[in-house]
């Protein structure tokens, strides 16, 4: 009996670590997990959005500042234009619907109008930044889910 209880004391402490190994492994593994899962989903998407976002805002800022004069805008409808490009590329699923290359091809004739005529003055940057965010909500109605 008495060479017994050191035995099972022992026991409960190899029990409690063993635990506590479990609760360490499981952490790392989860943290692993999740690693490998964000790494394995695509970017890029999300990435032209957040770049065209950061456009549109800073446009919208110019606006605000009083500041419209062409090259005020021109500098952030050309990365517009350029990241419209890859409307297609990015989301390559919703390419091969026709409404999605509808509302790509027409946010890109904007900007290529816009390009091609400047605002010069508050107002017609106010017009622009309000056109643009038309494309953005029109193509969201449809396809952002
Ligand atoms: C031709 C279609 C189309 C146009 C035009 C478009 N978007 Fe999007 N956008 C999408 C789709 C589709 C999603 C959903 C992406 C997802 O969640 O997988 C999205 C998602 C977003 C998101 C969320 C991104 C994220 O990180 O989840 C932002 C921000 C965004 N768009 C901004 C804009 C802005 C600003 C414009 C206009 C300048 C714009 N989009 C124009 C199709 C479009």
């Amino acid at each position: 009996m008495s060479a017994e209880l050191p035995a099972k004391k022992s026991n409960a402490s190899r029990y409690l670590f063993l635990f506590l190994l479990g609760l360490v492994v499981g952490a790392v593994a989860t943290v692993m997990a999740m690693r490998a899962i964000d790494q394995r989903s695509d970017h890029f998407p999300h990435s032209v959005m957040q770049v065209m976002g950061k456009h549109v805002g800073l446009l919208q800022r110019t606006v605000q500042q009083n500041r419209c004069a062409a090259t005020d805008s021109v500098p952030h409808v050309r990365t517009l234009r350029a990241m419209s490009n890859d409307l297609e590329l990015a989301f390559p699923d919703l390419a091969e619907d026709q409404r999605f290359t509808e509302h790509a091809s027409q946010f890109r004739a904007k900007l290529d109008a816009a390009l091609a005529a400047p605002p010069t003055d508050c107002a017609g940057a106010a017009k622009l930044v309000e056109s643009a965010k038309e494309s953005c909500q029109a193509c969201h109605q449809d396809f952002r889910h």
